[in-house]
């Protein structure tokens, strides 16, 4: 273990984005070609994001939350139809299911990985069941394999895990839609902005006529369904393929952030990282900590006084207020979901910092640690 820094006299900010020239200057280039909207930029990140993410088609789109909304719309997901999914994600994971009148089901999750647990999934599946929902949490796949042995369409949230693999497989092509984010914190962010990837032709162009009222040329135009407004402006496209460019590079900074953790915050009583299967690549989207020697809030504060940035991800969906009222009939108690919820805390991890940043996050830990326990 080198030796501590002291207390940084600037706040380290969470999770900054990863912004350079490059992004602005391909920003005023698109902006001087005259497409606005969705046009060649947006075609050009389809294209590459299909050979990145090994799959058939890839749908970009306005959020990773539309992304989801229109997977199950697509998957003809409606009222009084229940779906599966986790309840420590962020609410668009469930909200998305309400918004298609459907009905989200929480299943606990595994207490290592924090991923949804398959085997308490398979309790829940009864003939109202029309899907699974599961997360890649932090960037970890979960346990594919056994879910998709469920044998029901999986919509994957996959905001946390471009670069992830499952066993070897690019996650992209393995469920029956896998939705990601370029969201502002994103491994690849364009502030907002979404991608649906599949292998399945009839998925794709249920989704091609969902996501932007189809225009027809001149003033003659028809639609096929009533459509969404959830496109992606060749603005973002033309940031997405910059960070594209550089998404190895910023991998091997989150991979060295990581190490710094791992060896920083060995052996330290009461703080252990979450859990990371071997056999698949992890994204390094968050690093985030279980802490028990003390409160996780009164750490959280404490972080902060140390002048660090950290986040709670997250805080469980089915005890925030729009769905305490609205659990379904038989949710099951999920005290590894409880129990994780009150524990995580996510420090600081950004291709936009340096190596000697997260050694301040260490340092500032091991004070906290030092105080608080
Ligand atoms: C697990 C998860 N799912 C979905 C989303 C929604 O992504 P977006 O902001 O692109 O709609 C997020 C966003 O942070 C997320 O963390």
């Amino acid at each position: 273990m080198p030796e501590l820094s002291s207390k940084r006299t600037e706040f380290l900010s969470f999770q900054p984005p990863a912004i350079s020239e490059a992004e602005i200057e391909a920003v005023s280039e698109t902006l001087r070609s005259g497409w606005l909207t969705t046009g060649p930029r947006t075609a050009e990140l389809e294209a590459r994001m299909r050979d990145y993410l090994e799959a058939e088609h890839v749908l970009a789109v306005s959020s990773c939350t539309a992304a989801l909304h229109l997977s199950l719309v697509a998957l003809g997901i409606g009222p009084g139809d229940e779906v599966i999914t986790t309840s420590l994600t962020w609410p668009a994971t469930a909200n998305v299911i309400v918004h298609c009148g459907a009905t989200p089901v929480f299943a606990d999750i595994r207490p290592d990985t924090l991923n949804i647990d398959p085997e308490r999934v398979r309790t829940l599946v009864n003939e109202r069941t029309r899907a699974i929902v599961p997360v890649d949490l932090y960037g970890q796949p979960a346990d594919l394999d056994e879910l998709v042995a469920l044998g029901l369409p999986i919509v994957e949230d996959a905001a946390h895990a471009a670069e992830s693999r499952y066993r070897g497989r690019k996650i992209g092509a393995i469920s029956d839609l896998t939705c990601f984010s370029l969201y502002a914190t994103k491994n690849i962010a364009a502030g907002e902005g979404g991608l649906i990837a599949t292998d399945r032709d009839d998925l794709a162009a249920a989704l091609d006529d969902l996501r932007v009222m189809r225009r027809g040329h001149g003033s003659l135009y028809d639609i096929a369904v009533p459509g969404y407004k959830a496109n992606l402006s060749d603005v973002l496209s033309s940031i997405a393929l910059v960070q594209l460019d550089k998404v190895e590079e910023h991998a091997e900074i989150r991979t060295r952030q990581v190490a710094i953790y791992d060896e920083g915050l060995a052996g330290l009583g009461g703080l252990e990282a979450v859990a990371r299967d071997t056999r698949d690549v992890h994204a390094n989207h968050l690093y985030v900590v279980r802490v028990t020697f003390a409160g996780r809030d009164d750490v959280q504060r404490a972080l902060t006084d140390e002048n660090i940035g950290t986040s709670i991800h997250f805080l469980p969906v089915h005890r925030l207020s729009a769905y305490r009222d609205r659990l379904a009939p038989g949710q099951p108690e999920l005290p590894v979901t409880d129990q994780a919820g009150d524990e995580v805390l996510s420090l600081p991890l950004s291709p936009a910092h340096s190596d000697d940043d997260i050694r301040d996050a260490v340092a500032a830990i091991h004070r906290v640690h030092e105080r608080l326990s």
